[in-house]
């Protein structure tokens, strides 16, 4: 459904992502590894369209992205989340969730979301007045908040101790059963990534060197070596 032919980008010399092509179905739940610097946030900013490609071509169930702005996007159903977080900080909960209601067409947000994601208590609080991991949850609800075709997620699990991170599994888990939403979901934490997503891919240095489903992942020797290397079998 979305589709990704050839795609780069260079920052002055830095090829940061080099010629990828994948397809991500409807429905599913891909990860995304590799080492920092490998490109990855970029990838996700080159699909939402914060960053043009240098070269290659995407689209969305056959519509080509090329030209379109990231609220175009957006509102075709490409939601994200940022590595850095950006809620908006003086709006409450609810606007924010509001926001990408509004943009999304308008279409409610199933409430069961927000239970989910254990927001139900804080809808009134300011955005900056939540934990980091709170924040965190939020821009998950916003994006789906858009009932996007595709939610792209950069680190959710970052910084949440493994307990949150658990909560935070099975609430993503929920999602794919619900919210009729493809995921991509870059992290570091493979035990978490391992057990959320059916299909991995891996970067590593801007190019893709694997794709498989975890266990085939864990075992293949370049993904070992550029990336996984002792914790193999610790994931395994
Ligand atoms: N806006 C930018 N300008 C210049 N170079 C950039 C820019 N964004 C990313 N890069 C470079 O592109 C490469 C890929 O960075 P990117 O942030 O995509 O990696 P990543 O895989 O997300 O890493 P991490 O796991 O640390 O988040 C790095 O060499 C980075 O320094
Ligand atoms: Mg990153």
């Amino acid at each position: 459904m979305l589709e990704l032919s050839g795609v780069s980008k260079s920052f002055g010399g830095v090829q940061a992502v080099r010629d990828v092509s994948f397809v991500l179905r409807a429905g599913e739940v891909r990860g995304l590894i590799g080492p920092n610097g490998a490109g990855k946030s970029t990838l996700v900013n080159l699909i939402s369209g914060l960053l043009t490609a240098s070269s290659g071509t995407m689209t969305l169930d056959g519509a080509s992205l090329t030209g379109q702005s990231a609220h175009q996007r957006a509102r075709q159903g490409i939601a994200r989340t940022f590595q850095n977080l950006r809620v908006f900080p003086s709006l409450s909960v609810e606007q924010n969730i509001d926001v990408a209601r509004y943009a999304g067409g308008g279409a409610a947000l199933p409430e069961a979301a927000i239970e989910e994601f254990g927001l139900r208590d804080k809808l009134t609080l300011a955005a900056n007045a939540l934990s980091y991991g709170d924040q965190r949850r939020l821009e998950i609800v916003r994006g789906l908040a858009l009932r996007p075709k595709v939610l792209m997620l950069d680190e959710p699990a970052a910084g949440m101790n493994e307990e949150e991170t658990d909560a935070l599994g099975r609430a993503l888990t929920w999602v794919q059963a619900e919210a009729d939403c493809a995921l991509f979901v870059i992290d570091h934490d493979l035990k978490f990534i391992m057990t959320l997503c059916e299909r991995i891919t891996v970067l590593d240095m801007g190019a893709i060197i694997a794709e498989g489903t975890p266990q085939e992942i864990t075992k293949n020797p370049k993904v070992i070596s550029a990336y996984l290397g002792e914790d193999a079998s610790a994931v395994a």
